[in-house]
């Protein structure tokens, strides 16, 4: 597999946008606004866990990992700064960032242990990341009347988290990280994931004026769990994960690649790893 590419995206985030940017959606913006405002700490934490985890490996395998490690590293810094961006101008309309706080509080906690806890953790959050990637190439109607710019700002994190999805994994298991601990991780991480954006997307629904409103539920149900809801369609591939001899590559990433082929206006990449 050839290393992630790091690309620039040649996309405005200076001007503001409105709160409900996914075509006045109040439920779906908010849960994306939630997501956002979880990256610029998480995806610090990834990058960080596996640039540690590449040196703690011996130097010969160092070498095998040197490219996809700097790939990885580029692209998940490019979405943490663009994010950050992003909720600058959620920010300002009166958001409040309450996921950042404890995620920086258990972050400081796994950083004391063994840096196969931090990969191992950093891997399954990966695997959320790159099932979710799947269903938002899968599904184009979600992003039907989205802002533009914002639509390409996400189908590009989506398909770079497609793209990158081995990384974190593979070195859990090159520096020894056994199967227990990695679907230990996957359970820990599914709690405290679900239960933070469930938790921020209240809170930004709350701040919005839009968590008492019958439409905002009725969204909820039509885009998580209803036929062709996020959830209800990425059940099974998120429970690969806990397949014996799981591996993410068995997932396709055919989408991911085809959305960078057809966007390639969209982004400079600004460093072809050799
Ligand atoms: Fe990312
Ligand atoms: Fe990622």
């Amino acid at each position: 597999m050839s290393p992630p590419v790091i690309r620039q995206l040649l996309v405005d985030l200076s001007t503001p946008f409105a709160l409900r940017w996914n075509g006045g959606d109040a439920f779906t913006s908010a849960f994306m606004n939630a997501l956002s405002l979880s990256f610029p700490a998480g995806e610090q934490f990834f990058l960080d866990s596996v640039r540690d985890g590449l040196k703690q490996l011996p130097a010969e395998q160092q070498a095998l990992f040197r490219d996809e490690v700097k790939g990885f590293v580029g692209q998940e810094a490019t979405h943490r700064r663009l994010h950050a961006l992003f909720n600058r101008h959620l920010l300002d309309q009166g958001m409040v960032n309450h996921w950042e706080q404890r995620s920086l509080q258990r972050i400081a906690v796994i950083s004391q242990l063994d840096i196969r806890h931090a990969l191992g953790a950093t891997a399954a959050t990966e695997h959320y990341t790159a099932v979710f990637a799947h269903w938002l190439l899968a599904n184009p109607r979600f992003f039907e009347h989205a802002e533009p710019r914002l639509k390409t700002l996400w189908l590009w994190h989506a398909s770079e988290e497609s793209e990158h999805r081995c990384t974190a994994f593979d070195l859990y298991r090159a520096l020894g990280g056994n199967e227990e601990w990695r679907l230990r991780w996957m359970r820990r991480v599914s709690w405290f994931f679900l239960t933070d954006l469930l938790r921020q997307t209240v809170n930004n629904l709350w701040h919005d004026g839009s968590l008492f409103k019958l439409s905002t539920w009725s969204s909820a149900w039509k885009h998580l769990f209803a036929r062709g809801g996020l959830f209800r369609e990425s059940f099974s591939l998120w429970r690969d994960y806990f397949k014996p001899g799981f591996h993410p590559s068995q997932h396709p990433d055919l989408l991911s690649q085809q959305w960078l082929q057809q966007h390639a206006n969209a982004y400079a990449p600004v460093a072809q790893v050799a």
